[in-house]
């Protein structure tokens, strides 16, 4: 049977038994996979394998053998996208790929850069921190939630599009909420009104699949070390063609002027072993099995948010198809709502039942966020029930 069709979240060969092929501490039931990914054995070692190359004669490498092997790792990412090789570069992370397009921008004053309550708080920050320096407005459509339907989220935000609406950027899956947001069609309504759209897809590589050109989005950034199992300090940024001048990396360096590739290919003497293990890290995701991995992740995430509300009676934060890897599940009955009493509980989790997870607080609630990742079983997230239980009773 072809991987795509073995059933979803039983594969026999996903599991526990595929945690050695981590560093993960096996004691700790690890279910925040979405949180700064985990990366395998095997593509730590490609990655020390070019810090070692790097070290044996550091001036050839640099010069002579980096811009090659960064150009065919990055076009290996861009194929895996389906976007074209010349429109891609690597960043750090999709913090620092947000910051690049948004920080590249100039607005006047009155205009106006719209996201989602749903943002990431970083994403949140730089956003403000622009507006203010040009006069310009910041504003966070409220999102209903929990969320059954893309359309609500289409509802919510249209009113707020209009011809003030300079930017809209935009979370492809959203990070405190685990929504997959309608980016296709919101795009489109922004572009309608001469707005620039940015997504922000952190959490997509290797979570779900997107069809990145076709978002319809004139810049998208996203981690590959969150679900495409890569080194950490390894994202990407890609700008539609005739977006790509005038965008800058956060550190000017040498290529300032000579396009979008030279100045982001180099900004400065780093470390580049996390970018050239990029394709290993696609490599061992096309091994374990592509479509499957998303399949079992997909359908063991459900499974295990049905799992967490009939154990907690807690609703779930959003339907099925509106999920990838990650669900969350609201918490009642535990003290506090606000974010000393999520890390308190997180780290309770962790010192006393052996499990990471992260507690977030949205809207007035603590709701829980499990990841779901080719190494975890359903039983991973009884465990994480009955401590919830224990805890909340005591
Ligand atoms: C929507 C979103 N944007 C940005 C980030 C930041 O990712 P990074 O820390 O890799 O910059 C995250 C991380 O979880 C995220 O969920």
């Amino acid at each position: 049977m072809p991987p795509d069709q073995a059933p979803a979240a039983n594969r026999p060969d996903y599991g526990r038994r595929l945690l050695p092929l981590w560093a993960l501490d096996p004691a700790i039931a690890y279910l925040n996979h979405g949180g700064y990914g985990a990366t395998p054995h095997e593509v730590l070692a490609e990655q020390q394998r070019w810090r070692l190359e790097l070290e044996r004669g550091p001036t050839r490498f640099m010069q002579k053998t980096l811009p090659e092997a960064l150009r065919a790792n990055a076009a290996e990412l861009a194929r895996f996208l389906g976007a074209d090789p010349q429109d891609l570069v690597f960043v750090e992370n999709a913090t620092q790929g947000m910051n690049a397009v948004l920080r590249s921008l100039e607005f006047s004053p009155g205009d106006e850069l719209l996201t989602t309550t749903h943002v990431y708080n970083a994403v949140r920050n730089t956003m403000r921190h622009l507006a203010e320096r040009f006069g310009a407005t910041y504003i966070e459509a409220p999102l209903p939630y929990p969320m059954t339907d893309a359309q609500q989220a289409i509802d919510a935000l249209t009113p707020h599009i209009n011809a003030r609406t300079k930017l809209l950027a935009l979370d492809l899956v959203t990070s405190p909420t685990a929504l997959i947001l309608p980016v296709a069609a919101l795009a489109a309504k922004a572009r309608a009104v001469g707005a620039r759209v940015l997504v922000d897809a952190a959490h997509a590589p290797g979570q779900i699949e997107f069809d990145l050109p076709g978002l319809g989005a004139d810049y998208v950034t996203g981690n590959a070390h969150k679900w495409l199992f890569a080194p950490k300090g390894t994202a990407f940024l890609w700008a539609r063609r005739d977006r790509q001048a005038g965008l800058h990396p956060t550190t000017i360096s040498h290529g300032l002027g000579q396009g979008f590739i030279a100045e982001f290919d180099w900004v400065g003497t780093r470390d580049p072993s996390a970018w050239l293990a990029t394709g290993a890290a696609i490599a061992f995701y096309r091994r374990m099995g592509d479509g499957a991995i998303r399949a079992h992740n997909h359908a063991l995430a459900n499974e295990a948010a049905t799992l967490l509300s009939a154990a907690l009676g807690g609703e779930e934060g959003q339907s099925p198809r509106l999920r990838g890897a990650m669900a969350t599940v609201r918490l009642e009955g535990f003290e506090g709502q606000d974010r000393p009493a999520a890390l308190a509980l997180n780290d309770r989790l962790w010192r006393e039942h052996g499990i990471e997870v992260p507690i977030i607080p949205f809207g007035g609630s603590l709701w829980v966020r499990v990841s779901a990742q080719i190494y975890n079983e359903i039983e991973d997230y009884r465990r994480l029930a009955d401590a919830l239980l224990t805890l909340r009773g005591a």
